[in-house]
């Protein structure tokens, strides 16, 4: 007993604090913002409730949140700390309130656990980092549209088992993974409906004697709603980070795809596209090495992020309800998977931005006539024969397509869905508003934390 640590919680066996804290110290040093505010709306919601005598009076809550506001400077400069008898980033903050306030420090945890105040943090800093993650999603969409549009006339063997397949284009192929990741947004969106519910208030899972205002504390952090039922509140930490991960592991996998095209599309054999020197890496032997370092780590992060996912799935699986710590090592995985999935969303853009396309090697891969095959075997139908008559004549014939221009090929097919019936504007469009949707939101959520830290 005597050489146990000191906590604001107890004393505690040193290895048994290391082992319990883990990563905490370190980690939830990227929740201290949230935790601040999280915190200013409870005392501002302890102050308003319909209560007497009121938990906190007006002039307590000014205090609180003075120096709250101070914390969260100290945060921005990187110079909070939570030691290891704090274990985590809630005891450290009311520590730092204790020591500033005395009695009135220790009032804060009223009406709180650790559990939701960890879930509301989280929760925080989630919505901001999908904001900005989506964010980032949507420059890199615009880059690959504005790839397309500058090179929507340049002509691109399109491919099925990697053997030459149709006529494509640049513009078909750029605009493609621009809308796949457009699309990957409803992923990303499912997520951020999921984590905007504010679980602050169920305290340990089982909410508290007194009548709190979870609604206000809700509508003071700009949450869309409070989740109804408390006990679920406490479950739904873990299912939160399981699906944002799930929608990011999505969109990595469409990076990873991109990234195998360009690096096969940018090998000497192919030279459809040249990979901008700066962005390649070389060898410690081989003087002539330029390496698509970049891509090849995008697609292990594609599989890094498929195994967060995993992870977090597999924590949750036989969990009972209720809190439980295994809870403790979700936190890390989608820290990580976050942080590699904007990483990897925007070192794409750089590459998308200044990629060399080569359209006489584009239009050099045209020279092995089987490409037209399909185009042909349609215009005879167009001209009356019945499909598969065509399809066989035409495969009877393969060398009579020799010397088809591509160009003519894919600048024929405006339709929908033709080479050349790709909408560029709309696609932007749709990328534009979307951006515009998630400045709203962060705009409403600064406008919220504004009001919520002034006095
Ligand atoms: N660091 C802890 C976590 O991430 C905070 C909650 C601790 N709660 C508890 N009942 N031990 O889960």
């Amino acid at each position: 007993m005597a050489n146990d640590t000191a906590t604001t919680v107890g004393k505690i066996n040193p290895d048994v604090l290391a082992f319990t804290e883990g990563k905490d110290p370190i980690l939830d040093l990227a929740l201290a913002q949230s935790d601040c505010i999280g915190t200013a709306a409870h005392v501002t919601m302890l102050t308003r409730m319909n209560y007497t005598p009121a938990i906190f009076t007006e002039d307590q809550r000014r205090q609180v949140i003075l120096a709250l506001r101070d914390i969260i400077d100290e945060a921005r400069r990187g110079e909070f700390t939570i030691t290891a008898a704090d274990q985590d980033v809630h005891l450290a903050v009311e520590r730092r309130l204790t020591e500033r306030l005395g009695d009135l420090g220790k009032k804060v945890h009223t009406c709180r656990s650790r559990n939701d105040q960890v879930a509301v943090d989280i929760r925080l800093h989630i919505r901001d980092e999908l904001n900005a993650l989506a964010l980032e999603l949507t420059d890199l969409a615009d880059s690959l549209l504005t790839l397309g549009a500058n090179h929507r006339t340049v002509p691109l063997v399109g491919r099925t088992h990697l053997q030459p397949a149709m006529p494509s284009s640049v513009g078909m192929w750029a605009s493609g993974y621009a809308e796949m990741l457009l699309d990957d947004t409803f992923l990303l969106d499912a997520a951020r409906r999921l984590n905007n519910l504010c679980p602050l208030g169920s305290a340990a899972g089982y909410g508290v004697p007194l009548p709190i205002d979870r609604q206000l504390t809700s509508n003071l952090l700009a949450f869309e709603r409070p989740h109804h039922n408390v006990f679920y509140a406490s479950c739904a930490r873990g299912k939160d980070e399981a699906v944002l991960l799930a929608a990011c592991g999505q969109i990595m996998l469409t990076l990873s795809r991109l990234a195998e095209d360009l690096i096969l599309f940018s090998m000497p054999e192919f030279r459809y596209f040249t990979l901008p020197r700066d962005l390649c890496t070389g060898s410690s032997i081989m003087p002539q090495k330029y390496n698509p370092d970049v891509l090849e780590l995008i697609r292990a992060k594609a599989a890094l992020l498929q195994g967060y996912t995993t992870a977090a799935n597999v924590i949750l699986k036989a969990m009972p309800g209720g809190y439980n710590r295994d809870l403790q090592d979700t936190k890390e995985l989608y820290m990580e998977g976050l942080r590699v999935t904007r990483a990897s969303l925007r070192i794409m853009k750089l590459m998308a931005d200044s990629l060399t396309v080569n359209p006489d090697a584009c239009r050099a891969a045209f020279a092995e006539p089987g490409v037209f095959a399909t185009d042909r075997a349609l215009e005879l139908v167009a001209a009356g024969m019945p499909f598969r008559d065509a399809y066989h004549q035409v495969r009877d014939h393969l060398e009579d397509l020799r010397g088809m221009d591509p160009d003519a090929v894919i600048a024929k097919k405006t339709h929908l869905g033709g080479t050349n019936g790709i909408s560029f504007p709309a696609l932007l469009a749709r990328s534009g508003a979307y951006r515009a949707e998630i400045q709203a939101s962060q705009a409403g959520i600064a406008e919220a934390f504004r009001k919520l830290l002034t006095v």
